[in-house]
C-alpha cells in the first residue's frame, strides 16, 4: 500500500467543517436534542423517519422514487405518512403487537418501504429478507426469530415453509390474484380499508426494532437485533458521512435485505429529510448510469463490486450520461481498491469515499469524510464520538503499522444489543473488556487512518455480501452426491471473493461437469444465488480434524498454493 498518496478536499457544501475539531468537541447528546422525542420523551425511530417531516414544511417534499418498467411512482412525506399509517392499522388489526417479529420479503418496490415503516410504528421488530432467498435461508430466519407475519408476494410465498414454521398466523400478499387462503390477506384490499390514521406505538428507546441475519463462520445465521436508539447514529452519519443537503437526491444501491439497504436506505436519509430514489433489479451499467442521469442523483452509496464492474463497462460507457449532479459518492461491504479510486476521479472527477461499518455496529464507525483528505486503500479514520484502535488479543492497543484486531470502545448509539436467542455468540464479540471485537484485521497509520487488512474467520465476503460458509456446506452435503463438502472464499478480481466448494462424492458418483451444475443450481435454489459456489473441485478426500471438522484452513491453503501450517490435529 501506498502510505503517503493523497487526494486533497474537493467538495464545497458541507455539514461538518473540521474533522479534528469536530471529533474533539462532539458528544453524542447533542445530537438527541434534534428528535421530538427529546421533549415528549416518547420514540419511534419510524416517526422521526416520517412523521415529523409531513407534519412539517417538508410534508410535500418528494420522500421517495420508484420506476420498473410498469410503474413510476413518486411518493412525498405526507403520502408515506398514509401508507405506513394504513400498514400499522392492517398489522394491528390482525392483532401483531409489540416486540411481535414481522417479516418483509419484497422486491424493491414503495410496499417494501411502507411495510418496515408501518411495522416500526407500531413498535414490531421487522426482519427483512433479501428477495433472492430461497427455501433454506427463509426458513431458518423465520423460525429462529419465531415470526407472527409476513408480507410477500404470490411468487415468493412459495419459498416460505409455512408449515415448518409454526408461529407464522399472518400473510399479507402484494399482488394476490386468485381466492385467498385462511390466513392470507390481500394487501390493496386491507390498506384500503383500514384508518389513514394511525395511534402510533410510542417506545421505549431500548425497544427492538429490526432484526437483521447475517453469516458467521459456523452456525446457522445470527438474528442481529437493533433498537430505536439506533436513530442517533443513523441520523448523525447521514449528517457527517452522507453529507445530505435539503436538496439532495440520494441513492443507496443495496437492498434492505442487507444492514446498508436499511441504516442508509431507510433511516439515515429520511431522518434527515432527504429525497431518496429506489430501484429494484439485477445490476446493469447502463440502468444504473441511466437512474443517475434520470433522477439527478447527487449522492450515490454504493459498493466496490458495483464500482468494479462499471470501471469494466468503461469510461466511454459512463461519458454517455449526464453525471453532472453527482457530488458525492460513497463506497461500503468490501476493500477498495486504490485503482477503482483513481479511475472515479478519473471519469466522475469525484473522490469515492470509503466507509467501514458492519450489520452488527448498526452504522457507519470508520469512514472519509467530504472535508478531508483520503488516502486511496484507506478506510478512513472514526467517526465524531467513536473510538477505533489496534488491539492485541488481550486488549493492549498496538502501535502505527502493527496489524491486530479492529476494535471499538463501548458502546455507541447503534450497537447491535442481542444476539436472537444466541448469548454465548453475543458476548463473544465483547470479550476484550470495553471493546468491541469486529472479527477483522487491520492496522491504523500515523496519521490515525485505518487500513483493512481481512477477516479472522472464514466468512466470505463476495460482492460485498457475507456468506457463512457452514450454511453453504450444510446446503451441499444434503445433496445426493456429495459426502463432505468444505467451502471457501476464493480471491477473485471484480467479486472481491468468490464462493469456492471443495466436495467428495458418495459411492457410484462420479465426477462430471454436469454434476457441478447440478450442485450449483442445487445451493442456488435451495439458499439464494449468491450462496451458490461458482466454483467446485471434486476432492477424493477433504481434510478432517479428527473430530471430524473440516478443515477450511487447509483447504485455503491448497488453493492458493500456501503452506499448509500445523496439520497435527489433522485426522490420520
Ligand atoms: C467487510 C456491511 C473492507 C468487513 C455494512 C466487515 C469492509 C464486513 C468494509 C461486514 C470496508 C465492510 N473495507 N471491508 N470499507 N466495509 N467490510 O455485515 O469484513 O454485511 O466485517 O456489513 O464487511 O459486512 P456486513
Amino acid at each position: 500500500m501506498n502510505h503517503s498518496e493523497r487526494l486533497s478536499v474537493m467538495t464545497a457544501n458541507n455539514n461538518m467543517e473540521n474533522y479534528e475539531e469536530t471529533y474533539r468537541s462532539f458528544d453524542w447528546k447533542e445530537v438527541e436534542k434534534e428528535f421530538s422525542w427529546y421533549k415528549t420523551g416518547k420514540v419511534n425511530a419510524a416517526y422521526e423517519a416520517i412523521d415529523r417531516h409531513a407534519e412539517s414544511d417538508r410534508r410535500d417534499k418528494i420522500a421517495l422514487y420508484y420506476s420498473d418498467p410498469e410503474r413510476q411512482e413518486q411518493y412525498t412525506f405526507a403520502e408515506m405518512k398514509e401508507k405506513s399509517d394504513r400498514f400499522g392499522n392492517v398489522l394491528r388489526r390482525l392483532g401483531v403487537k409489540k416486540g411481535d417479529r414481522f417479516f418483509v420479503f419484497l422486491p424493491r418496490t414503495p410496499e417494501l418501504y411502507f411495510s418496515v415503516l408501518g411495522a416500526i410504528k407500531i413498535g414490531a421488530i421487522v426482519g427483512p429478507l433479501f428477495e433472492a432467498f430461497m427455501e433454506a435461508a427463509v426458513h431458518d430466519r423465520m423460525e429462529n426469530s419465531e415470526a407472527v407475519a409476513v408480507i410477500t408476494t404470490p411468487a415468493l410465498l412459495e419459498r416460505i415453509p409455512v408449515k415448518e414454521l409454526p408461529a407464522l398466523k399472518h400473510i399479507i400478499l402484494v399482488g394476490a390474484k386468485s381466492d385467498l387462503n385462511e390466513g392470507h390477506y390481500d394487501f390493496d384490499l386491507e390498506m384500503e380499508r383500514a384508518s389513514s390514521k394511525l395511534d402510533i406505538e410510542w417506545v421505549d428507546r431500548e425497544d427492538g426494532m429490526l432484526l437483521h441475519y447475517t453469516s458467521g463462520s459456523t452456525g446457522k445465521p445470527k438474528g442481529v437485533l437493533h433498537v430505536h436508539n439506533a436513530m442517533l447514529h443513523h441520523y448523525q452519519t447521514g449528517k457527517w458521512v452522507l453529507d445530505l443537503q435539503e436538496d439532495d437526491i440520494y441513492w443507496c444501491t443495496a437492498d434492505p435485505g442487507w444492514v446498508t439497504g436499511t441504516s442508509y436506505g431507510i433511516f439515515a436519509p429520511w431522518l434527515n429529510g432527504a429525497t431518496i430514489v429506489i430501484r429494484g433489479g439485477r445490476f446493469s451499467p447502463d440502468d444504473w448510469y441511466q437512474t443517475l442521469e434520470r433522477y439527478g442523483v447527487t449522492v450515490w452509496y454504493s459498493a466496490p463490486t458495483a464500482f468494479r464492474m462499471l470501471m469494466g463497462a468503461g469510461e466511454e460507457l459512463a461519458n454517455q450520461y449526464d453525471l453532472s449532479k453527482l457530488r458525492h459518492v460513497l463506497s461500503v461491504g468490501e476493500p477498495l481498491n486504490p485503482e477503482v479510486v483513481r479511475w472515479g476521479l478519473k471519469v466522475y472527477g469525484l473522490r469515492i469515499h470509503d466507509t467501514w461499518w458492519m450489520t452488527e455496529t448498526g452504522g457507519i464507525l470508520i469512514s472519509n469524510y467530504p472535508s478531508m483528505e483520503i488516502k486511496p486503500g484507506s478506510m478512513g479514520r472514526p467517526f465524531p464520538g467513536i473510538e477505533a484502535a489496534i488491539v492485541d488479543d488481550e486488549g493492549n492497543e498496538l502501535p502505527p503499522y502493527r496489524m491486530g484486531n479492529l476494535a471499538i470502545r463501548t458502546p455507541w448509539p447503534s450497537m447491535m444489543r442481542s444476539i436472537w436467542k444466541n448469548k454465548p455468540t453475543y458476548e463473544e464479540y465483547f470479550r476484550i473488556h470495553e471493546w468491541y471485537v469486529s472479527g477483522d484485521t487491520a492496522y491504523r497509520d500515523e496519521d490515525g487512518y485505518f487500513w483493512f487488512q481481512g477477516r479472522l474467520d472464514d466468512v466470505i465476503n463476495t460482492s460485498g455480501e457475507r456468506v457463512g460458509p457452514f450454511e453453504v456446506e450444510s446446503k451441499l452435503v444434503e445433496h445426493p452426491a456429495i459426502a463432505e463438502a468444505g467451502v471457501i472464499g476464493k480471491p477473485d478480481p471484480v467479486r472481491g471473493e468468490i464462493v469456492k466448494a471443495f466436495v467428495s462424492l458418495r459411492e457410484g458418483y462420479k465426477p462430471s461437469e454436469e454434476l457441478k451444475e447440478e450442485i450449483r443450481r442445487f445451493v442456488k435454489e435451495g439458499l439464494a444465488a449468491h450462496a451458490a459456489p461458482r466454483e467446485i473441485e471434486f476432492k477424493e478426500k477433504l481434510p478432517k480434524t479428527r473430530s471430524g471438522k473440516i478443515m477450511r484452513r487447509v483447504l485455503k491453503a491448497w488453493e492458493l498454493d500456501l503452506p499448509t501450517g500445523d496439520l497435527s490435529t489433522m485426522e490420520g
